[in-house]
């Protein structure tokens, strides 16, 4: 068993490169099979659910080798369109093949990915949808059954999913007439999908915005073959969760490698916490408090609004700033579970269905808790940098399926986090002093002016 071995208490400083993205790289991939050809997937991230995809590509025939940070995706042979059972249940992303297997051959045979720790995630909007566009879709039981070509039109989507959009983005090539798809999701992913089906030689336009046009294109060159080279987008929550960091700690340093723009609706709460922020095209500077204030109310939404895989870090910066908080979780049904550890860790917050209520307190203090998703266990590692002495985080699986070796991320910051592979030591419930000192003493940059060590020409 891995787990996490943090020394809380110090504030993070320095400078982090962001990663590809998780949620760019997964339907990247899976389209990578729409057209035959060997693919250069530049800046994918190494992280757990990119490993998923890999193996379920090649258990369809495909080939995929890592060189660096570039996986090449060969997907000149595709013998099967089933993804098995297993497979799929490892990752619900596995769901994207459904669009690109429809696009290559025709047919795609998949396992209803089911609900998960943050609730229901039905694929109903995908299976309307494909129905709506011409395709046959049979259910039975878990599995769905899909066949036909895209006869074009016009989908209304009824609620603006991702995965939905980017499956009936690639399931529109295979006819030969125009889709329209409305009230598509309008996250930055999806634009980065479009540019990849575009390398590929599709015509599909309006990702990023409400309604996007695909013209099918059929499937006769679909085994003709291009190779191709794509530079993945990168990772706004991962961004997000190292600024989050930053400010929890009472730190200040500058990510680089991100476009500001992609986190409007973030940086806006993290200001009303009281950092100061400057952004930049590329890069991004927070100074954070002494302590953080409440931001008051704070809802997720479909971007652009603040993005659900960024509360559950926000509630664990809620649970040390000054006033009470009101977090209201729209996108998932469950997605306070790391409450419960929090609250090991003294935190304050009562939930009751969409609403988490947290009273700030002074200081988390070092438990030893249990990452049971992915988000949630990256606000638990988090609360272990912000809290007075150690914290161990178990259930770290969740973490590395969507960030790539964030404790080293997180030590070149100046975070005292370690990787462990076995309870070696119980070191969870020492005192906060044993572990260094007063947290108060630690916390906060005092004196300083925004900045002092990042002059605007490195900027
Ligand atoms: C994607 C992201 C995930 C993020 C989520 C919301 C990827 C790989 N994952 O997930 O990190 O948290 O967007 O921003 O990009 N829904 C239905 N029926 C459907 C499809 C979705 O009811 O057919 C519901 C879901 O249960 C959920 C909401 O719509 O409540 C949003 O889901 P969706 O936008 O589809 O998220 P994903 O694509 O699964």
């Amino acid at each position: 068993m891995e787990w996490y071995h943090i020394r809380g208490g110090i504030p993070l400083r320095g400078e982090y490169s962001v990663k590809g993205a998780k949620n760019a790289a997964l339907p990247v991939l899976a389209a990578s099979v729409c057209r035959s050809g060997v693919h250069e997937i530049c800046g994918c991230p190494r992280i757990g659910d990119v490993r998923w995809m890999t193996e379920i590509l090649e258990v369809l025939g495909a080939r995929c080798q890592w060189e660096e940070d570039r996986l090449m995706v060969d997907s000149r042979r595709l013998d099967s369109a089933q993804v098995p059972r297993e497979l799929m249940a490892k990752m619900r992303s596995s769901v994207f093949l459904m669009g690109s297997l429809l696009m290559r051959t025709g047919e795609a045979e998949i396992w209803r990915p089911g609900g998960c720790r943050i609730g229901k995630r039905p694929v109903d909007i995908h299976i309307d949808g494909l129905r709506c566009l011409g395709f046959e879709v049979r259910e039975e039981e878990e599995k769905i059954v899909c066949r036909g070509t895209c006869r074009g039109g016009r989908y209304v989507l009824p609620y603006p999913s991702v995965g939905a959009t980017e499956n009936l983005m690639m399931a529109a090539l295979s006819g030969d007439s125009l889709t329209v798809l409305e009230n598509c999701a309008m996250e930055p992913e999806i634009a980065d999908l479009q540019g990849f089906l575009r390398t590929l030689g599709y015509s599909v336009a309006g990702a990023g915005g409400r309604t996007i046009l695909v013209e099918g294109a059929g499937r006769s060159d679909c085994s003709t073959g291009r190779d191709t080279m794509y530079f993945i987008m990168e990772d706004r929550i991962e961004a997000a969760t190292y600024l989050m960091a930053l400010a929890g700690t009472g730190g200040k340093g500058v990510l680089s490698g991100i476009r500001s723009i992609y986190l409007t609706s973030v940086l806006e709460v993290l200001e009303q916490m009281g950092c100061r922020i400057r952004s930049f095209e590329d890069r991004i500077a927070l100074e954070a408090p002494r302590r953080l204030q409440s931001p008051g109310c704070v809802v997720t939404a479909p971007y652009p609004g603040f993005p659900t895989d960024c509360q559950p870090q926000l509630l664990t910066l809620a649970a040390c700033a000054e006033g009470r908080t009101r977090i209201r979780e729209e996108i998932f049904e469950s997605r306070f579970s790391h409450k419960k550890e929090l609250a090991k860790m003294g935190a304050n917050i009562e939930t009751s269905g969409k609403n988490a209520i947290i009273k700030g307190i002074t200081s988390l203090l070092g438990a030893e808790v249990c990452a049971q998703d992915l988000r949630g266990g990256a606000a638990l590692v988090l609360a272990g940098l912000m809290a007075e002495g150690t914290t161990a985080v178990t259930g770290i699986e969740h973490i590395e399926r969507g960030y790539e070796t964030l404790e080293q991320g997180l030590r070149e910051l100046g975070g005292n986090i370690e990787k462990h592979d076995e309870r070696k030591t119980k070191e969870t419930e020492k005192p906060a002093a044993e572990a260094g000192g007063s947290s108060s003493d630690r916390r906060g940059v005092s004196g300083v002016s925004v900045f002092p060590d990042v002059s605007d020409h490195e900027l």
